[in-house]
């Protein structure tokens, strides 16, 4: 199944995430970004995909970040830090939020230039639902990360919703979705942080960035 990611890979990922992990700050603004002297993996997606729950599940950690059946929970830009080798950033979701629109605004904003212009970001995690796949708001976050020249790795969440034999059709669909996109990494990982399927080969992936 994996076979892109030896054992090494896969254990470095487990034990850098046995390690050390601590929420370091909550930026509401490009000021309150911390310094860039580590590199950076973001989680982004659409509201309620399930990027905190996946932060979570990834440090086996329940409460590091904050998840909610409500979409628009996470409304800053969340930095984790994992040791001295990397940070992980829990961005807030785009698309539908409960939530009053200005701060909407506010947030989308901030998400869209800390995505476009942090030089010390290595690699966004973008979380697509694989019950209901890449949609519109998917589409132009790519756009945007391709024309950045960032490279985005695509994670299918919620694994765990579907039927027996679905998972593997949706992954090769995405992964047909994102072959001739420049800056998408080619690996699609479907995970379940209800189950933990998919996440040690996440680990790993994200492993080789630290
Ligand atoms: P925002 O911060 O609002 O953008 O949302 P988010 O992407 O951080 O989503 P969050 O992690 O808060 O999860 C949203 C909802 O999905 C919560 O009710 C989670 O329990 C649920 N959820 C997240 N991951 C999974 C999963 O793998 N399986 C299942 N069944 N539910 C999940
Ligand atoms: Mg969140």
């Amino acid at each position: 199944m994996a076979e892109d990611i030896n054992s090494d890979w896969l254990e470095a990922g487990r034990l850098l995430f046995a390690g050390a992990i601590e929420f370091e700050r909550g930026a509401a603004a490009l000021e309150q970004l911390p310094d860039g002297d580590l590199p950076e993996i973001a989680f982004a997606g659409r509201s309620n995909v399930g990027k905190s729950s996946l932060i979570n599940a990834l440090t086996g950690r329940n409460k590091l970040a904050r998840a909610s059946t409500e979409p628009g929970r996470t409304r800053e830009l969340n930095f984790f830090r994992v040791g001295e080798r990397l940070r992980l950033v829990d961005l807030p979701g785009y698309g539908y939020a409960k939530a009053p629109r200005a701060e909407i605004e506010r947030w989308t904003g901030l998400t869209r230039e800390y995505l476009r212009g942090r030089a010390a970001l290595k690699r966004v995690i973008l979380l697509i639902d694989a019950r209901h796949g890449v949609k519109p708001h998917d589409r132009d976050v790519m756009d945007l990360l391709d024309k950045a020249a960032v490279i985005y790795q695509l994670v299918l969440t919620k694994a765990d919703k579907l039927k027996a034999g679905e998972a593997g059709e949706i992954a090769n669909a995405t992964r047909a979705f994102i072959a001739k996109r420049p800056a998408a990494y080619p690996d699609v990982r479907t995970t379940s942080s209800e189950t933990g399927l998919g996440l040690d080969l996440l680990r790993a992936d994200i492993a080789a960035l630290a």
